[in-house]
């Protein structure tokens, strides 16, 4: 499904990833830790196709596609979805109408026909009685004044309606309180599919005990330095990231 190869990447002069490996195959659920600054978000900006990165060396395919020659946008059509880790407000912007745009857009670059309104609405109101989204949620302006656990509903039920192959959370656990936890890792595990793939990106283990990975890979200054089952990071939360920043700094 995903293969980065030899990744390096800098920003304003600075080397942020520096030959970074990962391979995410169908189905699987990849974890990445790895102590702050170690370059985790930058990985997910990279892959979602985000200005400003200065791509130096290696490639990023997707079922063997280079996405790094692709827009944003067609990357999306792609079926790749990153979930924000400060999602973005729009108000005057009903939610549901943005979820119509946002399906309707991808449909389009994928040169499928629009849905009609009520074939939307259909949809949608399955979509988020599965996930237990009210209604009056979907009338308000987007995000505007949603509580941290309404937005983590109203991007999985984004995530839900556009049946994304690849989906990367960043630091979805960060902030969130119990409550909100529950609803992105039951919404992440209904969505788990043979054929959709997820990167789980997460300084704290916590969040994987509820979304168990089934591969847990450890950052430390821009590169995979281990590799591993879930019970990597259950060792991690023992151990801390100790061990890896001293490799760093040989
Ligand atoms: N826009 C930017 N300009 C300069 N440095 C940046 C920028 N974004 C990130 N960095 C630096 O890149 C490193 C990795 O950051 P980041 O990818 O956010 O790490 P993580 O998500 O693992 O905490 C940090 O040292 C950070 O300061
Ligand atoms: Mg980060």
């Amino acid at each position: 499904m995903l293969q980065i190869k030899n990744l390096v990447v800098q920003i304003e002069d600075k080397r942020i990833l520096n030959g970074l490996d990962l391979t995410v195959n169908n189905g699987e659920v990849a974890a990445i830790m790895g102590p702050n600054g170690s370059g985790k978000s930058t990985l997910s900006y990279v892959i979602a196709g985000k200005a400003d990165y200065e791509v130096l060396d290696g490639e990023i395919l997707l079922d063997g596609e280079n996405i790094l020659e692709m827009g944003p946008d067609e990357r999306a059509a792609a079926g790749l979805f990153l979930a924000f880790q400060y999602p973005l407000e729009i108000p005057g912007v009903a939610s549901m109408t943005f979820l119509k745009a946002a399906l309707n857009a991808q449909r389009k670059a994928r040169g499928e026909t629009e849905l009609t309104t009520p074939d939307f609405i259909k949809r949608v109101n399955a979509a988020a009685a599965k996930l237990e989204v009210p209604k009056d949620m979907l009338r308000r302006g987007l995000n505007v004044g949603f509580s941290g656990g309404e937005k983590k509903r109203m991007e999985i039920l984004q995530m839900a309606l556009l049946e994304p192959r690849f989906c990367i959370l960043d630091e979805t656990d960060s902030g969130l309180d119990i409550d909100a936890l529950r609803i992105v890792s039951e919404g992440v595990n209904s969505l788990r599919s043979p054929d959709r793939s997820f990167l789980v990106i997460t300084h704290y283990q916590r969040l994987l005990n509820y979304i168990v990975p089934d591969t847990v890979h450890v950052m430390s200054a821009g590169r995979i330095v281990k590799t591993g089952g879930k019970e990597l990071a259950i060792e991690l939360e023992a151990t801390g990231y100790a061990d890896y920043r001293q490799t760093e700094a040989a």
